[in-house]
């Protein structure tokens, strides 16, 4: 049988990664998919810019509409990146000539999905996205197919490399935010605007699509809390460890009663969870199921490897299909189009979550009493305190106090009365924090 043609749009990283693993694995390959996959054509910017993958035989074009109207060319893969311009156009055009497509793109499919997949659904055409989120981890695969016998209860996850590996780097060889940052773009990691790993934008694309295909609900990208790794201090990170904890940036997503929380920020993390040792770029994914119980899923989050594993796991995936009738397809979401549900993403005022807090106040008798009193006013229990330093009356001293789980909004307004105490000053420091003691 003659080889299925692809064209690639996009030779950076994972385009090269990609063309490489299809061109070394190419026999293996071929006997999965039943068919030979060949890239026939490719989009870039540049065509005379040296690159480091084998291109013989594959022809570089700057125009989209090479791709879209070459009739040999079965699947276009977009690794080009952005929810909009060449990206969606090019993903548009193709469903609209009827061509499946397979996307790295998370922010694509995070900000336009909904739409796409209408598109795609009635055009009988397939959109593969496993590569989008945590790398090599196939886990869209996990929860779509593997635990579909499953309600999804939760789940949470370390889900952008980038900001693990700064995290990791800062905690153990105390190097700088800025040098590590450039290191993790000099290796192919970061985003091509940094700002959204460490801004938590590209975990909450991410996060976006789970929730989807783990509770059945539309992609609701601007519904989901963010916060980014951008502002944690290493003073935090050295209290964190003193009281047995890790400060992660975590994706979590979990049904809870009124509605389904949908929130991506820094947490404390007991430092014996597995979760809280996964270090550098890698990602790990815990997902919780009525029937199979909390389950953990690591892997390299990023870089040419890995995102190739899961591209070409998606080509596969198209290759077999594509002689199956598409209503018999696994549905781009998980559940039946026409079986989403509207459950509510909760206000991250309506969460409730146990809180780290440090506040610089006076040593003076009588401050840390008004400081618990309204903690204690917003029925916010206190887990533990620690207050640091030689003990000099009336100098400024840091007080660290964890609390047990309450509301947000009761937290909230917390903060607000004791940034108005005189005694404290106004710049208080809260992290979240989740025990993640889910079995
Ligand atoms: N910038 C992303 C990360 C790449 O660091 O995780 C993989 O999506």
């Amino acid at each position: 049988m003659n080889p299925v043609k692809i064209g690639i749009a996009g030779l950076g990283t994972v385009g090269c990664g990609t063309v490489d693993v299809l061109i070394r694995n190419a026999d293996e390959i071929a006997r999965r998919a039943g068919r030979g996959i060949q890239v026939s054509r490719a989009l870039v910017k540049n065509i005379s810019k040296d690159r480091s993958c084998d291109l013989n035989g594959v022809e570089l074009t700057t125009n989209p509409e090479d791709l879209l109207n070459d009739p040999e060319i079965e699947i276009i893969v977009e690794l080009m990146g952005g929810d909009s311009g060449i990206a969606l156009e090019l993903v548009q055009g193709a469903i609209a000539c009827g061509k499946h497509v397979v996307t790295a793109n998370k922010a694509l499919i995070a900000v336009n999905g909904n739409q796409l997949f209408a598109a795609a659904q009635k055009k009988g055409t397939m959109i593969a996205f496993e590569s989008a989120v945590a790398g090599g981890i196939p886990i869209i695969k996990v929860i779509r197919e593997g635990f579909s016998g499953n309600v999804i209860r939760r789940l949470a996850g370390i889900i952008n490399g980038t900001g693990n590996f700064i995290m990791s780097e800062m905690r153990t060889k105390q190097r700088s935010f800025q040098d590590v940052l450039v290191e993790a773009q000099d290796l192919g990691y970061a985003e091509a605007d940094p700002a959204f790993d460490v801004q938590g934008t590209d975990a909450a694309h991410k996060l976006t699509i789970l929730a989807s295909i783990a509770f059945g609900i539309p992609l609701q990208f601007s519904h989901v809390y963010t916060e980014g790794i951008d502002k944690i201090e290493s003073e935090d990170v050295e209290h964190a460890k003193t009281l047995g904890f890790r400060i992660k940036h975590l994706g979590i997503a979990a049904q809870v009663t009124d509605g389904i929380e949908l929130r991506v920020h820094p947490c404390l993390v007991p430092e014996n969870r597995l979760l809280a040792n996964v270090e550098g770029v890698m990602n790990a994914v815990l997902v919780d199921g009525d029937a199979v119980g909390p389950t953990l899923h690591y892997g390299a989050g990023a870089g040419a490897g890995p995102t190739a594993s899961a591209v070409v796991a998606d080509l596969v995936d198209v290759v077999r299909t594509l002689t199956t009738d598409p209503e018999n397809r696994v549905p781009h979401l998980a559940f039946q189009a026409n079986s989403l549900s509207d459950i509510p993403i909760l206000p991250i005022d309506e969460v409730s979550s146990a809180y780290y807090l440090r506040l610089n106040a006076i040593n003076r008798p009588g401050v840390l009493a008004d400081v618990t009193r309204i903690l204690g006013d917003l029925n916010i229990s206190i887990e533990a305190i620690q207050q640091k330093g030689d003990g000099s009356p009336d100098e400024f001293l840091p007080i660290v106090i964890l609390t047990q789980v309450t509301l947000e909004k009761n937290m909230n307004c917390a903060l607000e009365r004791l940034a108005q105490l005189e005694t404290v000053n106004s710049d208080i420091v809260r992290i979240r924090l989740e025990n993640l003691n889910w079995s």
